[in-house]
């Protein structure tokens, strides 16, 4: 009679068979396990957060020294809530050794970002890879190949042209009585040695179509990467990335370098190898090791290396050298001291050789105290965890961002 007028009400009768009964109790089950073990697990610290946000509102203008702050109130160890990402903050030199030494293949991953899915051809370079054949096959290939000290020195003679065109440029400002920007200078420096060892082509020269310089495109490239992105912190807002012109300038941005890579390749492809003989460069590397099959990559994970050396090795060596500069200036005494090894090792010579930089003591404690105080990439590049583990005592659960302040240790 019951069943009878719940039919007639269209009330939503209860399913009585007993698998069904079951299966909702065993899922109940699961779920409250779930929950009751997130509650005793060990998780690192975190700083008092406010809601949606997280912590995001604490990583200030310069994040490398707000990290820095929030460590040392609240440990080595710290778990941050960036928007909709948990992140892991580590401050401490045991820390990042127990990290690279112990759990090296569980920190080996990293997180991919809307700009790196974007530009690097869907994380298909060498940093962002994830870990895996490819990422053990991109390690070698820096390694043993690229970033040799048999291959940086073989480069020797790029680095001495392209410091002996900046000298002169130096030496006739000063004898015109011009002033010179040196912060620019130097960023130009860098950017030739590294466009001339990766492409053999410098990075001021103009295209064929005379539209633009790759220069130009390294450095949006940089701007782009470091650029704000509202939906790597809240996937549910990709579209405002979409709206405020983000991805649209990715994109296009994208477009321009794919084509200027194919343009490169094409060049070295019709190139005949006994020309290459002596000075190779990164793209014929790469390309040769393609042909004889030691290296199973296609042409979008060549486009994809070839940007991470522009990226990673432009801004990096120019920055660390106009920070050195200026903390020169601003400690006269240590300048003196500098310039006096410097004239007690060259001598009369006009040229300053390897021989004789590998001879300057203090200009090197100069530079490895540079990059101490202003290491350029001061949170280092963020990596992810692959899998859970055990870290200083604390639980760190799969699937989180690591961020390392190298600054701060
Ligand atoms: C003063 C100069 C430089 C500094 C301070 C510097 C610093 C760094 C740092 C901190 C990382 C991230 C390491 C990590 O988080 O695991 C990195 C990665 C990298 N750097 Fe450099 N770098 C410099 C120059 C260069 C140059 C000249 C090149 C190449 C032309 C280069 C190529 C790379 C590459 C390919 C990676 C990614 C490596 C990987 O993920 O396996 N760097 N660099």
């Amino acid at each position: 009679m019951d069943l009878l007028k719940m039919e007639l009400l269209n009330v939503p009768q209860l399913p009585s068979n007993p698998l069904f009964v079951s299966l909702i109790l065993l899922f109940t089950l699961l779920i409250w396990l779930k929950l009751a073990k997130r509650k005793h697990l060990n998780l690192p610290p975190s700083p008092p957060k406010l809601p949606i946000i997280g912590n995001i509102h604490q990583l200030g203008k310069l994040p490398h020294r707000s990290l820095r702050d929030l460590s040392r109130n609240y440990g080595s160890l710290l778990l941050l809530h960036l928007g909709c990402n948990p992140t892991l903050l580590v401050s401490s030199a045991d820390m990042v050794r127990e990290i690279l030494k112990d759990h090296d293949v569980v920190f080996s991953d990293r997180p991919s970002s809307t700009a790196t899915n974007i530009l690097f051809y869907g994380c298909r370079d060498m940093a962002f890879a994830p870990y895996g054949e490819y990422w053990r096959q991109q390690k070698k290939l820096s390694v043993v190949e690229l970033l040799s000290h048999r291959r940086v020195h073989s480069f020797q003679f790029v680095r001495d042209e392209e410091v002996e065109l900046l000298i002169n440029k130096i030496r006739r400002a000063c004898l015109k009585g011009e002033s010179i920007n040196l912060s620019e200078m130097l960023m130009l420096v860098s950017s030739n040695i590294v466009s001339r060892c990766v492409i053999s082509r410098r990075s001021e020269e103009e295209e064929e179509d005379g539209c633009c310089k790759f220069g130009q495109l390294a450095k949006n490239t940089v701007v782009l990467l470091a650029s704000f992105c509202v939906g790597d912190l809240f996937p549910y807002l990709r579209w405002v990335d979409v709206l405020t012109g983000y991805i649209p300038r990715l994109k296009a941005l994208f477009g321009e370098l794919d084509s200027f890579f194919d343009q490169i390749i094409k060049e070295h492809t019709t190139l005949k190898t006994d020309d290459q003989v002596s000075n190779k460069d990164f793209i014929s590397i790469i390309m040769q090791l393609q042909k004889d099959g030691m290296l199973e990559i296609d042409l979008t994970n060549i486009k994809a290396i070839l940007l991470d050396m522009f990226v990673a090795g432009t801004d990096t060596t120019g920055a660390t050298t106009e920070w050195m500069m200026a903390e020169l200036l601003k400690r006269p005494n240590v300048m003196k001291k500098v310039q006096e090894e410097v004239r007690n090792v060259v001598g009369n010579k006009y040229k300053v050789d390897m021989e004789d930089i590998n001879k300057m003591k203090y200009l090197k404690c100069v530079l490895k105290e540079t990059l101490r105080l202003h290491p350029t990439v001061p949170l280092l590049v963020p990596r992810q965890t692959s899998a859970s583990v055990e870290l200083g005592g604390y639980h760190i659960p799969s699937n989180i961002t690591i961020l390392i302040n190298a600054w701060a240790i």
